[in-house]
């Protein structure tokens, strides 16, 4: 099928036909985003699953972020355009990693949103990046095990003072986050001396040392707001420069060229047509995961919740 032949506004009119409403991630590409009821980050997609009046949901994202969406919505149909788009980084800590961990320290197990359903399961809460902080910041212990992002473990650690261990160690990170070198970012500051570097707490320490913002992908999206300076290089995945683009017209916003995450673009404008067009690929999770997760999943809106209302 020819991609152009698709127009992005028919898929907008096929789902609301068949009662879809559209979920997207930040990092999609921007005709996807465009079509979404709802775009954001892995935070503010969960909080708003839970809210969410139709029977059925056409989600635009990566594996980990669709099944957590079904585990929140057990009774609706949850589809997706690509079966195949996962993220390398949640399927990095296995069942073992975790037993072992587990009986070497006592410790609760803090799993990062960007982990399988079994993580979840095996999990005493789950967090994200925007809320990773905070979440370890609410435990009452002083240890705890984190996975499976070994960046954001070390970022956590520096913001809380913890002893955050990060399971399964070095081979937890994001391929796209992780392989961004120090370099890279100093030459686009060379030809933008004015603009402030955003990055996201999947980078190395090394590039977070330098940034002078740090945050999820929607939190990168407020900061403009609180800032007087009209150039940001975004140090992510580039699809979030498109979002920020639009959210800050006027502005402008710098992409690291190499930061593609190449499971996130296989969802097209022509797979979508065809998903919401032949009503496929639904998401299917195990009943009994599903309910451990959510178990991890509800501590964290829990934990959240009793901060907001101490404020
Ligand atoms: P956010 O929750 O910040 O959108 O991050 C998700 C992700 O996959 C980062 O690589
Ligand atoms: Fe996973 Fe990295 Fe892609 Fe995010 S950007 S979905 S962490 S591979």
């Amino acid at each position: 099928m020819n991609e152009a032949l698709i127009i992005p506004k028919e898929i907008r009119r096929i789902a609301k036909e068949k009662g879809y409403m559209i979920i997207a991630h930040n990092y999609q590409v921007s005709e996807l985003q465009e079509i979404a009821d709802i775009v954001g980050d892995s935070l503010q997609l969960a909080v708003h699953a839970t809210k969410i009046k139709t029977e059925k949901i056409l989600f635009l994202g990566v594996d980990f972020m669709a099944e957590m969406i079904k585990v929140l919505n057990a009774e609706k149909k949850i589809i997706v355009p690509e079966r195949s788009a996962s993220c390398p980084m949640a399927v990095s800590l296995s069942r073992d990693e975790i037993a072992e961990a587990k009986k070497n320290h006592e410790a609760p197990f803090v799993a990062y949103v960007n982990s399988t359903l079994e993580t979840k399961a095996m999990a005493d809460v789950v967090c994200t990046s925007a809320n990773a902080v905070e979440v370890v910041s609410l435990l009452d212990d002083t240890t705890v095990l984190f996975g499976p992002d070994k960046n954001l473990a070390s970022y956590v650690r520096e913001k809380t003072g913890k002893n955050v261990i990060p399971i399964p160690g070095e081979s937890g990170y994001c391929y796209v986050h992780d392989r961004v070198c120090l370099d890279e970012i100093l030459r686009i500051k060379e030809q933008h001396p004015n603009a402030l570097i955003m990055a996201h707490p999947e980078v190395p320490e090394s590039i977070r040392g330098e940034s002078d913002f740090v945050g999820s992908t929607s939190q990168m999206e407020e900061f403009p707001k609180r800032s007087n300076r009209d150039e940001f290089i975004v140090v992510t995945e580039i699809g979030m420069v498109e979002r920020l683009k639009k959210a800050h017209p006027g502005r402008k916003f710098f992409a690291v060229e190499s930061m593609i995450c190449t499971d996130m673009k296989l969802n097209t404008v022509q797979n979508t047509f065809c998903a919401v067009s032949e009503e496929r690929w639904e998401i299917a999770v195990s009943e009994e995961l599903a309910k451990e997760a959510r178990r991890a999943i509800d501590r964290m809106f829990d934990l959240m919740e009793s901060a907001r209302v101490e404020k």
